[in-house]
């Protein structure tokens, strides 16, 4: 198969088999990663400008380690000492950045919509690293090369993502990805941190984290994003630790193999107890940040058309 798209704007509309050839790339690639020089000349002579309006650690850092591993020219650009501190547009900020030629861009942005904007502007490729509440689609890509790792197939397999989704655009991305993909989504988590609407979307949805693990062979824990509270969606954090947290005496009940994830970064003691976190038995939390270079090396490959040549 070959892949046609010019930009990864989100996973919404993203084809089973585009998911499939995007992480059997990225599988290729970490086996590059795991040579004495873990480097290949794939994206030699190309620019990747990774414009970061939001603060990343993960994201960021895998982006340029990934660009570097290709041998691709990275330029790293961050708001706080850019001429967007003279309000300076994203679409002017853009348009700049393009004149001195360059090849893709790699943006995260506060607000949802952000790179689909960028993409009717420049020429070059855009990427996805986060946009508002909208899509994280190289998280749930690389969520999903991590549990391929562990259960082969995705189908049939069941995934309950507890916390605080009304905010996620991790949420998001994971459920359009992992149902593509024939796997089985749950949300859970208080009421007012499930949207709204969330009964049209293909999960099923809990209220109960103790339901949710029973049901669960993966908890997909996110971060309660407290840069995003508008509202008291939950009386306290002490509170929200004692009726949606992830820990190990929830797990022990459960009494069954399951598989602890969070996109980081970890809130500890408040979504996921510490010791849980970094508990091999259970957590793959560093597996995803490992896989996060691989799958980003197979994102920035398979979109900048090298793969024809
Ligand atoms: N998972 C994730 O997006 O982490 P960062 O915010 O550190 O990039």
């Amino acid at each position: 198969m070959i892949f046609k798209r010019k930009h990864l704007l989100g996973l919404e509309d993203v084809a089973a088999e585009e998911i499939k050839l995007i992480l059997d790339t990225a599988a290729s690639f970490k086996e590059v990663l795991e040579r004495p020089i873990p480097k290949v000349p794939t994206l030699r002579g190309k620019t990747i400008v990774n414009l970061f309006y939001e603060s990343s650690t993960r994201t960021r850092i895998s982006f340029e380690l990934a660009e570097k591993r290709l041998s691709a020219d990275t330029i790293n650009f961050s708001t706080s000492t850019s001429s967007v501190k003279k309000g300076e547009s994203l679409r002017d900020t853009a348009q700049n950045i393009e004149a001195m030629k360059v090849d893709m861009v790699v943006i995260r942005h506060a607000a949802a919509g952000a790179p689909h904007f960028l993409s009717h502007w420049i020429k070059g490729s855009v990427i996805n690293a986060g946009d508002g509440m909208h899509e994280h689609p190289t998280q749930a890509l690389l969520d999903m090369m991590t549990l391929r790792e562990i259960y082969h197939e995705l189908k049939g397999l069941r995934v309950a993502i507890v916390g605080d989704i009304l905010h996620s655009r991790v949420a998001r991305s994971n459920i359009f990805g992992l149902t593509t993909m024939g796997a089985e989504v749950a949300i859970c988590g208080p009421a007012p941190l499930i949207p709204f609407d969330a009964d049209k979307w293909p999960v099923k949805i809990f209220h109960n984290v103790d339901q949710a693990i029973n049901w669960a062979d993966v908890v997909m824990v996110l971060r309660i994003q407290l840069e995003r509270q508008t509202a008291n969606f939950f009386p306290s954090l002490r509170e929200y630790h004692n009726y949606f947290g992830i820990t190990r005496e929830r797990l022990e009940k459960a009494n069954k193999k399951i598989t602890i994830m969070h996109p980081g970064p970890i809130n500890r003691g408040v979504e996921l107890d510490s010791d849980l976190a970094d508990d091999p038995e259970f957590s793959v939390i560093l597996n995803q940040v490992t896989n996060g270079v691989a799958v980003r090396m197979a994102i920035l490959f398979l979109l900048s058309g090298e793969v024809e040549k």
